[in-house]
């Protein structure tokens, strides 16, 4: 599903560094880490009434895939909730928003990989924007399996959110040129890892199962379901499954919090039920509870 230009975003005001821009003069140097070399890392966030769905836990993620590429001024979560909240206190929002938090190396002396170039500090950029969630997840998405294998630890780290993300875009242009929704990502060894943007689950007798996390993203979405799955006592089993354990599924979903629990209703031209009564229930179940996961952000 493309995303559209929504009118209501045409005049952002946008966090970056230490003070709000409009969405025109809202830039970052050309010589800022994530235009030299992707040099960053990022989390998205969904704000709700109640507040940001698993703040603290996106904070960590972005905290340590900041520490794992050695970033020397890592801000604290206090100063990174404040810059959130002066964000969405400008732009009027309370909910249906999405936040693309960005933190960079930030700026370097010259052109360059070599982060002791990097003597301007790090870049917080609060990207909040008008977003409904990014799929419909009443008639589900299909996808496609891509050659492009994702990234495991041997490679690049797929536990580090950083901004290379061109391993998942080459998967989803192989979506996009056989029109599906997303590119399914098998690992060095063929299992599947998850989609271009998001993780997998499948159900099967009565049980929910997922790939490991050795070759996707640890997806706080998915660690989400498989606590919820615990709580409502459907066995859940982390473990090595290959496209026939998908295609064969008595149902798939989709998981991440641009779409939260989306139904996967056709991987490689074969059709997956969406109907099943396990499936419909963790779908039922986190639609009911993802609020009591936001976490409001108060003022320091
Ligand atoms: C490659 C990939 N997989 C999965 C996810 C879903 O992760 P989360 O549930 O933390 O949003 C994302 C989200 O950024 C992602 O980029």
């Amino acid at each position: 599903m493309l995303q559209t230009f929504n009118e209501k975003n045409r005049h952002l005001k946008v966090y970056i560094k230490d003070r709000l821009y409009s969405r025109e003069a809202a830039k970052v140097s050309v010589f800022d880490s994530v235009v030299q070399g992707g040099d960053a890392v990022w989390e998205g966030l969904r704000v709700y009434p109640e507040g940001i769905v698993c703040l603290d836990a996106h904070l960590t993620r972005l905290q340590e895939s900041a520490k794992t590429l050695a970033f020397v001024d890592i801000p604290s979560k206090a100063v990174i909730k404040e810059a959130i909240k002066k964000t969405l206190d400008a732009n009027d929002m309370t909910t249906d928003t999405h936040i693309r938090l960005t933190l960079t190396r930030g700026e370097k002396i010259t052109s360059g990989m070599d982060p002791r170039l990097n003597q301007s500090g790090s870049c917080l950029i609060v990207l909040a924007e008008w977003k409904p969630l990014v799929y419909d997840n009443d008639s589900g998405i299909k996808v496609i399996s891509t050659s492009q294998r994702r990234n495991a630890p041997q490679f690049l780290d797929s536990k580090i959110h950083h901004n290379n993300l061109l391993n998942n875009i080459l998967a989803k242009i192989q979506a996009n040129v056989a029109g599906k929704d997303a590119g399914l990502m098998l690992d060095e060894h063929g299992f599947v890892a998850e989609l271009n943007g998001s993780n997998l689950f499948l159900v099967k007798e009565g049980k929910v199962f997922t790939p490991h996390a050795h070759a996707c993203l640890p997806g706080i979405t998915r660690k989400t379901v498989i606590e919820m799955c615990e709580v409502m006592k459907i066995p859940l089993i982390e473990k090595n499954l290959s496209l026939s354990d998908f295609i064969n599924a008595e149902g798939v979903f989709a998981t991440g919090t641009m779409g939260e629990l989306t139904p996967v209703v056709e991987i490689d031209g074969r059709s997956i039920p969406k109907e099943d009564a396990v499936m419909k229930s963790v779908l039922n179940h986190f639609s009911e509870a993802i609020r009591s996961y936001c976490e409001p952000l108060t003022s320091t």
